[in-house]
This record gives structure tokens, C-alpha cells and sequence, in this order.
């Protein structure tokens, strides 16, 4: 049937437009809600399952050559972690003290404390490695001697080659996963 052009239209209903904008709002809430969801839970999961994930196998790293290391001192040494991202920056440098013996003997010892982890120094007069966070106090040969420490300093594996002097680093050693099996 033809509308009769003389009978006034009504205008089309309000509630229309008012119920698609705020299904157009709800999609958008519920959107902005699932990705920040999925942000927040993205470090939620890495944390749970770190523990799934192979851990970085050590490496032999260099700390130099030999004369770096004179015999009878106890020096501080850096290598690069090569487990480290680019945006790692400076944290991907470790340090770590070498304990050099005469006859080409070396002893490298992890900076961080065994009790929680704080750096170690080396105190040349006393010959003794204390750690400034509870008085945790290590002798020259890394093993504890006074304080909460519940072990000896850890101690990297080493070898020489080619007048070098490398470790089997690339992780910070905890109580679970010290660096050297001796
Ligand atoms: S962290 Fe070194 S004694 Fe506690």
C-alpha cells in the first residue's frame, strides 16, 4: 500500500539509536577490559612457568689474559653475561673476584653473598671478603667464616687457554644452582 503523503511520518524511535550506541559501548569496554587482561597476565604467566623454561646453560666466558692477575693478589673481574638481551644494558655485566696463586693457580668467586645475595668486597689488610648487608664475612679461599652466610662464596669453574683466564659463567648462582659442583 502507497503511504499517503498527507499523513504526518512519525520519527523513526529514539530507544534504536540509544540501544545500538550502548551495545557499541559495552563491545568497547569489554575490549579495553580483555587487553588489559591479557597485559596483566602476561608476566603472571611467565612467572608461573619460568620455572618450566631450560635455564641458560653456563658458558666459558674470558676475564682477560694472565698478567691482569699477579700472582698473590685478589682483584675484581667483569665479564658480559652472554645470556643478556640488548636492553639489558649494564646489568648484563657480572663481576667477579679473582684470587690469583703463585704457579698459575686461580680461584674465582662469585660476588654475590651466599646468605641473600648481596656484593662481597674484598678487604686487602684483613685478607677478608665481607658483605656489607648482615656482616656475612668469607675468608681468602672463599670459605665462611663468621655471620649468617650457610656456605662458602660460590666458586666458578675456570680453565687457562691461550694466556686467558676463563670461567664457566653466564647466571647468577643461587643455593638451588651454585656454579661449580665441587
Ligand atoms: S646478604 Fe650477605 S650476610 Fe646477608
Amino acid at each position: 500500500m502507497k503511504p499517503n503523503p498527507e499523513t504526518p511520518v512519525s520519527p523513526p524511535c529514539a530507544c534504536a539509536n540509544g540501544t545500538s550506541r550502548r551495545n557499541f559501548l559495552f563491545k568497547v569496554g569489554v575490549g579495553i577490559n580483555v587487553v588489559a587482561g591479557a597485559l596483566l597476565a602476561t608476566p603472571l604467566i611467565g612467572y608461573v612457568f619460568a620455572s618450566f623454561i631450560r635455564k641458560p646453560a653456563a658458558q666459558w666466558i674470558t676475564l682477560g689474559p694472565l698478567t691482569k692477575f699477579p700472582a698473590g693478589t685478589t682483584r675484581l673481574a667483569t665479564y658480559r653475561n652472554p645470556n643478556t638481551r640488548p636492553w639489558d644494558g649494564k646489568t648484563g655485566d657480572l663481576p667477579c673476584w679473582v684470587r690469583s696463586m703463585e704457579g698459575e693457580k686461580f680461584q674465582v668467586f662469585a660476588i654475590n653473598c651466599a646468605h641473600l645475595g648481596c656484593p662481597v668486597r674484598w678487604f686487602e689488610q684483613s685478607r677478608l671478603f665481607m658483605c656489607p648487608c648482615h656482616g656475612g664475612v668469607y675468608y681468602e679461599d672463599g670459605a665462611r667464616a663468621s655471620g649468617p652466610p650457610p656456605r662458602g662464596l660460590y666458586e666458578y669453574n675456570h680453565k687457562i687457554e691461550n694466556g686467558e683466564l676463563l670461567v664457566q659463567g653466564g647466571f647468577i648462582p643461587t643455593l638451588a644452582r651454585p656454579l661449580s659442583t665441587t
